[in-house]
């Protein structure tokens, strides 16, 4: 039995969607632990183009996909997720298990993640205002709704009616808003809701755990990225859930010692969507041929992403962060028409301090130190053994392995399943 932990290493968009789907192979259940609809996992296979926004991408391989306790889960687009894969005939009826106690994305939370923004203005966090945000904020405070809470409509209008009124007074008097949310109109919505959620729930950690005992491979899919973690990411420039490998403990109910290999996903470069700071961002014509070369668009938002350079800092953190036995890493592909490349391996302040780690705070602008190493200059898409990529290519990978302290298990140079080089193994499945 292997547990497998799937971890973003950088500031998410690294590629997760596509490994998950390759490791699926061996692997007989899914499972999410955190966000929810504001993660876009891109899927290609049989020349089809899949995004999935909450659903684990195991469900495109028949395998047990479970959501669960600690995502959240807005009910009319998780709907409108299982209509389109439906479509395709891919049979999630049978395989989606959804936890009872995951937190429902409410009409107000959309609203808000929204007016917040607009008040943030040039602080905005840049989120993608699908209410993720403040679904997390009500769960800390006491004042969330779990899918269970659905059953009983006595109970779920009750809570309702406890928690509206706080809502409606924000909504009008902060936020200057001409507008009710009234809990007739939002029982009626999401009591309805609940017979086609029903079948879907259960005890999900129940589920993994037997699994578990069983002798079952799983894997755990991480969204977004470390350095998008509410803890340890480029706070409050983050999402508001544990993205890190722990937050599995606490978002599966999974004791940490079940957890046998955390595979860390790296880009070849750093790309982030959103707000907040980025040391080798590229504001030039390099960073818009990344963005061009690599189709830098979210997946869910369809916003441009910021490119830049590696920075082995950074993911030398995240595999600190997460405990990462090995890195895959993603998008090399991209990298094929550069005539140099450049690793970002300190930073240096305006007062010549050098940081070899992300400070927690840093006001002033931190330069990058790169390495420079040249570029391979050919096309790797077609490469499918370790022993033909070009060696600049692999002094490449192995200055990153050295760089950041974990060994690379897996490289991708396309989007496509087959355009996968798995070198190692051994260092993913036990
Ligand atoms: P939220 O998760 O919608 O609250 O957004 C908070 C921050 O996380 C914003 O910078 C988003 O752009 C970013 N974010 C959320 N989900 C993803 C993702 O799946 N990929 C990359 N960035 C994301």
């Amino acid at each position: 039995m292997t547990c497998v932990a799937i971890v973003g290493t950088q500031w998410g968009d690294e590629g997760k969607g596509k490994l998950v789907d390759f490791l699926t192979e061996r692997a007989d259940m899914v499972a999410r632990y955190q966000g929810g609809n504001n993660a876009g996992h891109t899927v290609k296979f049989q020349d089809k183009t899949f995004i999935l926004h909450l659903i684990p991408s195991g469900v495109l391989r028949n395998k047990v996909s479970v959501i669960g306790n600690g995502a959240v889960v807005d009910p009319a687009s998780l709907f409108a997720e299982i209509d389109e894969l439906k479509n395709l005939d891919i049979p999630v009826e049978a395989h989606l298990k959804i936890s009872n106690t995951a937190h429902l994305v409410m009409p107000y939370h959309r609203l808000f993640d929204q007016l917040r923004e607009k008040v943030r203005g040039d602080e905005k966090v840049g989120t993608t205002g699908r209410g993720i945000g403040p679904t997390y904020t009500d769960k800390v405070a006491r004042s969330g709704i779990r899918l269970i809470d659905l059953s009983d409509p006595n109970h779920f209008r009750k809570r309702l009616e406890a928690i509206l009124p706080e809502k409606n007074c924000l909504l009008r008097y902060y936020f200057q808003e001409n507008k009710e949310f009234s809990v007739d109109e939002i029982c009626t919505e999401y009591l309805g809701y609940y017979e086609q959620l029903e079948p879907y729930l259960c005890d999900t950690s129940l589920l993994i755990n037997n699994a578990i005992d069983q002798g079952q491979n799983i894997l755990f899919e991480g969204a977004q990225g470390t350095f998008l973690d509410v803890d340890h990411g480029t706070y409050p420039f983050v999402t508001s859930s544990n993205t890190l490998s722990g937050g599995i403990c606490a978002g599966c109910g999974v004791g940490p010692v079940k957890i046998s290999k955390v595979v860390g996903i790296a880009k070849a470069y750093t790309t982030r969507v959103g707000s907040g700071p980025f040391p080798t961002e590229l504001l030039d014509e390099t960073g818009e041929f990344l963005r061009t070369e690599g189709a830098e668009f979210g997946a869910t938002t369809g916003r441009p992403r910021r490119c830049g350079w590696f920075d082995a800092v950074m993911v030398r953190q995240s595999v600190r962060l997460n405990g990462i036995t090995s890195l895959a890493i993603t998008k090399l592909d991209v990298l094929d028409k550069f005539e140099s490349i450049k690793i970002a391996t300190s930073y240096q302040a305006p007062d010549g301090r050098t940081y070899t780690e992300l400070p927690p705070l840093h006001n002033e602008t931190l330069t990058p130190i790169y390495e420079e190493h040249p570029g391979w200059l050919c096309p790797t898409r077609h490469i499918t053994e370790y022993d033909q990529l070009p060696a600049a290519l692999i002094s490449y990978l192995k200055r990153i392995s050295e760089l950041v302290n974990a060994s690379i298990s897996l490289i991708s140079v396309g989007a496509r399943r087959e355009e996968t080089i798995v070198p190692n193994p051994n260092l993913i499945w036990v």
